[in-house]
């Protein structure tokens, strides 16, 4: 990529379009989702599938090359839950705290002593035309049995990334986790894609 690649974020979530405008630098443009597009109903099986639903539908509304991510977590000892259902595991929609409650008292449940688990982030990026780029990031960890932190959504406070020093992406700055987050490493995979491949629909 020579000059900056300018893409129509799908997602409205600010943690979100924060954690990746930090990654992308000046590789990447990430232009606010259109306010008057509706929301997509996310009912595909997979964050590859979820993750196309929301891109194709952003680059079909803008004409623009449109990224879209699904992320989640998948947790061994549930064999891969709450995987495409992070966002409503425990009940409500992205109720954060009902979802890790419900992640305590299943792996409670199993009488597993396995926590181990990975965040997953699926990216695609769709072109007008139909044509796309799939690229993804993974960061293992383990489930922790308390709450540690208050930084960050969803499951952080509870997720003790490997590449960390023990503590939770609760307990880090924004900064520390993009060293390492999932969401930071599908950037990464999504930059060397295009620099190998070019972006799709040609541009
Ligand atoms: P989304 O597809 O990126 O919206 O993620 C779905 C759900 O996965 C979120 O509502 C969170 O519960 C969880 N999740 C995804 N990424 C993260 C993260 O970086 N930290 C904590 N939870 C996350």
């Amino acid at each position: 990529m020579t000059s900056s690649l300018v893409v129509v974020a799908a997602t409205a979530n600010e943690h979100k379009l924060n954690e990746m405008r930090a990654v992308f630098g000046h590789e990447v443009e990430l232009l606010a989702r259109p306010d008057d597009l509706d929301e997509v109903v996310e009912d595909a099986s997979t964050f590859v599938g979820n993750a196309r639903l929301k891109a194709v539908a952003v680059a079909k509304h803008t004409g623009h090359l449109a990224l879209a991510d699904d992320s989640g977590l998948e947790v061994d000892a549930l064999d891969g839950d709450p995987g495409v259902e992070s966002a409503y595991y425990g009940g409500g929609d992205h109720d954060d705290g009902a979802n890790r409650r419900r992640l305590l008292a299943e792996l409670a449940a199993t009488g597993s002593e396995d926590r181990r688990a990975r965040f997953r982030t699926v990216f695609v990026l769709a072109a007008p035309d139909g044509t796309e780029l799939v690229v993804q990031g993974t960061c293992e960890g383990r489930i922790g049995d308390n709450e540690l932190g208050s930084n960050g959504f969803g499951y952080d406070p509870l997720f003790h990334p490997d590449d960390g020093d023990g503590r939770t992406f609760g307990q880090m700055t924004d900064a520390e986790k993009n060293e390492m987050s999932h969401r930071s490493k599908a950037c990464g995979a999504l930059i060397a894609a295009v620099r190998e491949y070019g972006a799709p629909g040609g541009t």
